[in-house]
């Protein structure tokens, strides 16, 4: 069990402790920092044994590959393939950059296997926590980072989450009081031809195509063995409970009348309800896991409507439901 030292940017001693932090992180050592969208849990990525460790503690596929955060253009380029044509990536970057929106590019040899797990391509993100973007400068290079959970389980979005699932396991962790968009970045593959959305986040399929002027789509996983995106064949954002997702327009009024609409026999359902997809963005993962908590059996969710973020809220609840759940 390691010592893991637990901060915030409220620290008196923030400035001292974020240096310590991206030093050891540079010297091989597992660093959790918040992030606008969820928490990640960072590593050097250019040390092997460094980045093995992050797949460890979470229990991650070894196929599935991680998302380097940046904190400058510049630091992005140096990852991607020099002899490709970079102006859609550096146009995308300057508008959408510091935020929720992660590129795949083509990537440079500076990039190994371990993190890309394989791949020829490279995700890339430049977060605009403040925190996050102070390690990543202090640390000077790229830092790998996927979500800070175990793997399968809800995205953390709260310091207790990071404490619950791995206190003792990292040596430190970063928290912060600021409430997170709740969900994780948008991933749009530049690789091919046409850009195409592999994961929907806060960054919206219009917002992008406004600024390109033309149409794109979502990426449809199809049950194939490769899909485009790793990520997209395991069991994502599930809390041990089974999530049910009612009617959009379901209207409750007791849990025994709840019990019956869903046909279940327990008596243990925790019923979530949201005023807009914003507040279902901030909350539906914390929920879940305070519904884990509390050992509930189930968890009846109404859904929030198809606006802006709320498409990338349905896609996770629809995940985190089995796929039960049409969009
Ligand atoms: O908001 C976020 O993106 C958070 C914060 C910490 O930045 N990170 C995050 O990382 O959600 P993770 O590892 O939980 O999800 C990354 C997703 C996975 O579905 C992975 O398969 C996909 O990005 N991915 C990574 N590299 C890829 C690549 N080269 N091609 C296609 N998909 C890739
Ligand atoms: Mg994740």
């Amino acid at each position: 069990m390691l010592d893991t030292v637990v901060f915030s940017d409220l620290d008196k001693n923030y400035d001292e402790l974020i240096s310590k932090a991206a030093s050891s992180l540079k010297g091989g050592s597992l660093v959790i920092f918040p992030t606008e969208t969820v928490y990640g849990i960072g590593a050097n990525y250019k040390i092997s044994s460094s980045v093995k460790k992050i797949f460890e503690v979470k229990g991650r596929p070894l196929d599935n590959p991680l998302i380097l955060h940046v904190s400058s253009i510049d630091m992005a380029m140096e990852l991607i393939d020099k002899t490709i044509d970079t102006k859609l990536f550096e146009s995308l970057a300057n508008k959408f950059w510091p935020g929720p929106i992660t590129f795949i590019m083509k990537k440079s040899s500076a990039v190994s296997d371990f993190i890309t797990c394989g791949l020829n391509t490279v995700a890339i993100r430049m977060p605009s926590n403040t925190i996050a973007n102070k390690l990543i400068s202090l640390a000077g290079t790229a830092i790998p980072a996927p979500s800070a959970n175990i793997s399968g389980l809800p995205s953390s979005t709260r310091k207790e989450h990071v404490i619950d699932d791995f206190y003792g396991k990292v040596e430190y962790i970063i928290s912060s009081d600021d409430k997170p968009i709740g969900i994780e970045s948008t991933v749009l593959d530049l690789s091919l031809d046409k850009p195409i959305i592999l994961r929907p986040g806060a960054v919206t399929k219009e917002q992008i195509e406004e600024f390109l002027g033309y149409e794109i789509s979502y990426f449809k996983y199809n049950g194939l063995k490769k899909p485009k995106s790793p990520g997209m064949k395991y069991k994502h954002y599930s809390p041990k409970a089974s999530v049910i997702v009612l009617e959009y327009d379901y209207i409750y009024s007791d849990k025994s009348k709840l019990k019956k609409d869903i046909g279940v026999k327990s008596n243990n359902i925790m019923y979530l309800e949201y005023k807009n997809s914003k507040l279902m963005a901030e909350n539906l993962f914390a929920d879940f896991r305070l519904a884990d908590k509390n050992n509930y059996d189930y968890i009846a969710v109404k859904p929030c409507r198809k606006d802006e973020i709320g498409v990338a809220v349905l896609n996770r609840l629809s995940k985190a439901s089995g796929n039960s759940f049409e969009l």
